[in-house]
């Protein structure tokens, strides 16, 4: 008899005799999966949170003035023209819509980039999926060891993405707890340290959770320095247009390295930028050295993707393809991208105005150099938790704040808390 049948008879029997309730338990397949961490879910305390004036600085997702949600107006005209054409639902082949994926790379590498015909680049599961794929890449083709060097603090999901990719991770130095800024030269000096012909993740804008970006000089220092080295370099560019506003300016370091004859890879997302984040439409690059190369490249992209989802959802793709193929709407999200974007550099502005009104002694100016959704206040987790318990203010532990959360209404009270709680 099979072993899985044995287990059944066994069941029925136990059924039998009444004590099935024990040893149905006892038999469960899945009873020694252990019990994972919790979420780290501020949302729950949020929730249970009854004061009408708590402050939520948890979220990763943008909110207008109001603290709503927000659905771009190009994005609702595209979505609407989308559904008017009554398109038919058929898969999209395993790298996608190709209109999409085309109008993606334009946009983040530039419309005159030399890097547009030796490009591979699949459309994939948002921005997570896009360093997925660029993961299990590296894992089976990186000519170098399989270790990928992220920053020192990096968005929470880095490591967990790479490790389960098959890559080891480990860290260079990039964030300085003293000025609150750029640890600059612990990074040059991590990036020299590392074996020669190392695979780098960099942030392209907006590092999260810092908000702490090098300046388009550091930058080319950095590229000098990875040149040097003869490392590769993995972009993963989440925000694009939503840090500063501007697209190009976004893209700058992505497109420096290029320029210099880096053959980088690069991971897009359109969550952030076309507020497209349960539609989960992103993109994956290669910069390959030739036509040739590129062919191969797309070949072994299609057999990672194959198996993992056989081909991506249509359509948030058909909504951000309609957005960059029509000039009007493109022009129009533009414009919506600096919207937002100027909204939360007003609020940085305006939290460290109120901070200094209420006459604290602390240099604030990191709150304004910083750029994108977060920002990286320097209050100890101690001091978060008071924020939260005394002052129904919301935010992670290691003292980052969204600043998408900030509204004109609460950005007084947020700061006369913080000021309370930091002096
Ligand atoms: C740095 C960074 N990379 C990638 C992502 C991926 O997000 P998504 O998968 O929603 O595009 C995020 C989202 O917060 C991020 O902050």
């Amino acid at each position: 008899m099979m072993l899985s049948s044995v287990r059944i008879a066994s069941r029925r029997a136990a059924a039998v005799t009444g004590r099935n309730l024990v040893v149905l338990r006892a038999a469960s397949t899945w009873a020694n999966v252990p019990q994972g961490p919790p979420d780290v879910c501020i949302t729950e305390a949020f929730k249970a949170d009854k004061f009408p004036q708590k402050i939520n600085l948890g979220v990763g997702a943008y909110r207008d003035d109001q603290g709503k949600p927000y659905v771009l107006p190009s994005v609702l005209k595209a979505e609407s023209a989308v559904i008017a054409a009554l398109m038919n639902k058929e898969y999209a082949g395993i790298t996608g819509v190709p209109e999409f994926t085309k109008a993606a790379a334009i946009l983040a590498y530039g419309a005159d980039s030399s890097a547009l015909d030796r490009l591979a680049i699949t459309q994939s599961i948002s921005g997570t999926g896009a360093l997925r794929i660029g993961g299990a890449f590296l894992a089976r083709f990186f000519p170098g060891a399989k270790t990928i060097y992220i920053p020192q603090p990096s968005w929470a999901n880095h490591a967990a993405v790479f490790k389960d990719a098959g890559l080891t991770v480990e860290k260079y130095a990039y964030y300085n707890k003293d000025t609150i800024g750029l640890d600059f030269e612990g990074m040059l000096a991590d990036i020299n340290a590392a074996p020669n012909g190392s695979a780098f993740l960099f942030h392209a804008c907006a590092h999260n959770p810092t908000g702490v970006d090098p300046t388009p000089d550091q930058w080319r220092q950095i590229e000098a320095a990875v040149k040097a080295k003869g490392h590769f370099s993995f972009f993963d560019m989440a925000y694009q247009g939503f840090a500063s506003g501007d697209i190009h300016q976004d893209a700058f370091a992505v497109r420096h390295f290029v320029a210099q004859g880096h053959n980088v890879a690069l991971a897009q997302s359109f969550a952030k930028n076309m507020g497209l984040y349960g539609e989960r439409i992103g993109a994956f690059s290669l910069v390959c050295a030739d036509k040739a190369e590129q062919k191969r490249v797309d070949s072994q992209v299609k057999i990672i993707v194959r198996p993992l989802y056989s081909n991506p959802p249509i359509h948030g793709a058909r909504i951000a393809s309609l957005i960059l193929n029509t000039p009007a709407l493109y022009e129009e999200w533009l414009l919506e991208v600096k919207e937002m974007a100027d909204r939360i550099i007003t609020m940085r502005a305006a939290l460290k105005a109120n901070l200094e009104k209420l006459g604290s002694k602390h240099d604030w100016s990191h709150i304004t150099s910083q750029i994108g959704m977060f920002a990286y206040t320097g209050l100890t987790p101690e001091q978060m938790d008071q924020l939260a318990k005394e002052h129904s203010v919301y935010a992670t532990r290691d003292g980052r704040i969204s600043v998408a959360g900030i509204t004109s209404e609460n950005v007084g009270r947020l700061a006369e808390a913080i000021f309370k709680v930091k002096g």
